[in-house]
């Protein structure tokens, strides 16, 4: 039976940091399905269809990764797509004990599923979806922390903004 692993994130915008666990995790899993999580309580900046489409723009050279969206429970989406992983990146202590919190609520709905931690690259270690966004808000280059597509994107979103 193939392995396939769901990688759930909110993804806006996608880093490199992200582009490294979601890699990784391809090389590891048959299919790895980023998903991204329809929130409609958070304030995005990027809609769900657009970081869909980044998403999908840089990451159209690894075969066996899916991009989708998702509502609702992580564990209801990945028993529906058939899966039996969810893969996180770890980037600092800080991130464990918020982790661990969802992988055990994650595995007290359903045992059946694993959570698989990946520790993020070293140089990726402080970048987050969050500060990408604050240095892009202020004009500063990002093009060393995002794929380029995103910091075009980033560009023109803040652009229209101002
Ligand atoms: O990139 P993020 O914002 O850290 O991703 C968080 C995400 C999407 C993985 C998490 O919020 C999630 O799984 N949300 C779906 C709702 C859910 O299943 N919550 C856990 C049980 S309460």
């Amino acid at each position: 039976m193939a392995s396939i692993a769901v990688c759930p994130g909110s993804f806006d915008p996608v880093t490199l940091g992200h582009l490294d666990i979601i890699t990784r995790g391809a090389s590891v899993f048959d299919k790895v399905i980023v998903a991204v999580l329809n929130n409609r309580s958070k304030q995005p900046l990027f809609s769900v269809e657009e970081r869909v489409h980044l998403l999908k723009e840089v990451t159209k050279d690894i075969p066996n990764v899916e991009i989708d969206s998702f509502n609702g429970l992580l564990i209801d989406y990945v028993k529906a797509k058939q899966a039996s992983a969810i893969i996180k990146g770890l980037r600092a202590v800080s991130d464990f004990e918020y982790e661990m919190q969802m992988a055990s609520i994650n595995r007290k709905l359903d045992e059946d599923v694993e959570t698989f931690f990946m520790m993020t690259n070293n140089k990726f270690s402080y970048l987050s979806s969050s500060i990408v966004k604050e240095i892009a808000k202020y004009n500063a280059h990002v093009g060393d922390l995002v794929p380029e597509v995103v910091e075009n994107a980033l560009k023109e979103k803040f652009s229209k903004l101002r």
